[in-house]
């Protein structure tokens, strides 16, 4: 065992739990309480997990307020939720051995106990870092693929427009439109995520709404009018978005990032989609297990061709994921948000 609780000094974890609400609120480090705790023994069917990389999605955001949602809040006192790659360090558990490489959703914490539920061994492809297991090849790039290959259903010569462009799911977007043979419309906030949405992902153009004329710059990018929306955003921009829909237009609510913190997301041109007869359809990847291995399969073909690019921002220690969190929800990650747990990877 690397390091493990047979050691003479008892192992120690070191975990991130929710301290207050944010109900309705910014998020801020007060809402967090960092905790050491001992690692406890391990009994007849479990293992221990070494995190490597934690991710840090907008989703949690939701999970730290009380109100009614798809997923039930983190309760006050608990280990913040989130997806991580890590090695078994330890096990009592016949479908995993000391080495493998894990994937799941162990929370914010260097260790993690488990039963084995809900943890899969990773493919390990050649030249693939681990943490792409949690963007591109993981949860960010499964809801892009899905939204786009199940609810947009591209067609070549169309044109698309995705928001949070340069984000872990928007950049997986426009890749694949474009490899679609879609034109490619991005809103992402400020000039470095514009250029990367065009220079590294190949969008045709990328619209920068801090500039503040979203509408014009959208009839501009799309003279001939959008026929599918994939909304990260919501709020201003998807209202300028709808407003110069096509008929028979597709949009897939992916995300309505600008109303996480509360003051909602008020939506003024419904008009469109009466008008336009849209077709407006939600969705949350976790109801989708079934599309995992087909979307894994074409993302990774993809990567390992060298023809679907990423970015990350990586924050080092589990004590600075609080921070990381609180970055993402005002736009200061370029792509992949992620917290490196173990400083050897
Ligand atoms: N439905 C699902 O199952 C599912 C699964 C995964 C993710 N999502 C959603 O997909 C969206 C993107 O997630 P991600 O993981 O790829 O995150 P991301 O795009 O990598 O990071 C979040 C980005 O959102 C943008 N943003 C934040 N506040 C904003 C505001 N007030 N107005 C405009 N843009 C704002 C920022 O980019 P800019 O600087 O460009 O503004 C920020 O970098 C989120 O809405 C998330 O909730 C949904």
């Amino acid at each position: 065992m690397e390091g493990g609780p047979t050691d003479s000094a008892p192992l120690v974890n070191r975990r991130v739990v929710l301290a207050a609400r944010a109900d309705g609120r910014p998020v801020t480090l007060e809402n967090f309480r960092i905790e050491d705790c001992p690692v406890p023994e391990l009994a007849e069917g479990e293992l221990l997990v070494r995190n490597r990389f934690l991710s840090i999605d907008p989703y949690m955001r939701g999970r730290m307020d009380g109100a009614r949602s798809y997923a039930k809040p983190v309760e006050i006192g608990e280990v913040m939720v989130g997806g991580t790659v890590g090695i078994v360090v330890a096990s009592r558990n016949e479908r995993f051995a000391i080495g493998d490489l894990v994937q799941g959703r162990l929370g914010w914490q260097r260790y993690a106990v488990s039963d084995g539920n809900g943890l899969s061994r990773l493919p390990e492809l050649p030249g693939v870092p681990l943490s792409a297991y949690l963007g591109v090849l993981g949860m960010p790039g499964v809801t892009a693929w899905y939204g786009l290959n199940r609810i947009l259903e591209p067609a070549a010569g169309q044109t698309l427009v995705v928001s949070a462009a340069s984000g872990a799911v928007g950049s997986v977007v426009g890749q694949l439109a474009k490899a679609a043979g879609c034109r490619v419309v991005g809103i992402a906030g400020g000039a470095e995520k514009c250029a990367i949405a065009t220079e590294l992902y190949g969008f045709d153009v990328c619209i920068d709404y801090k500039r503040g004329h979203v509408a014009a710059d959208l009839i501009a990018a799309a003279p001939q009018g959008i026929d599918m929306l994939f909304e990260n955003v919501g709020g201003a921009l998807m209202d300028a978005a709808f407003a110069h829909m096509n008929p028979f237009g597709r949009v897939a609510v992916c995300g309505l990032i600008s109303g996480y913190d509360g003051g909602g997301t008020p939506l003024n041109q419904v008009r469109s989609i009466l008008v336009n007869r849209l077709r407006v359809q939600g969705f949350i990847i976790s109801d989708h297990p079934d599309v995992w291995p087909e979307a894994l399969r074409d993302l990774s073909a993809r990567v390992t061709a060298g023809t679907l690019k990423w970015r990350e921002t990586i924050a080092e220690g589990i004590d600075a994921a609080p921070q990381a969190l609180i970055d993402l929800l005002a736009g200061r990650n370029v792509g992949k948000q992620l917290v490196r747990l173990d400083p050897a990877h």
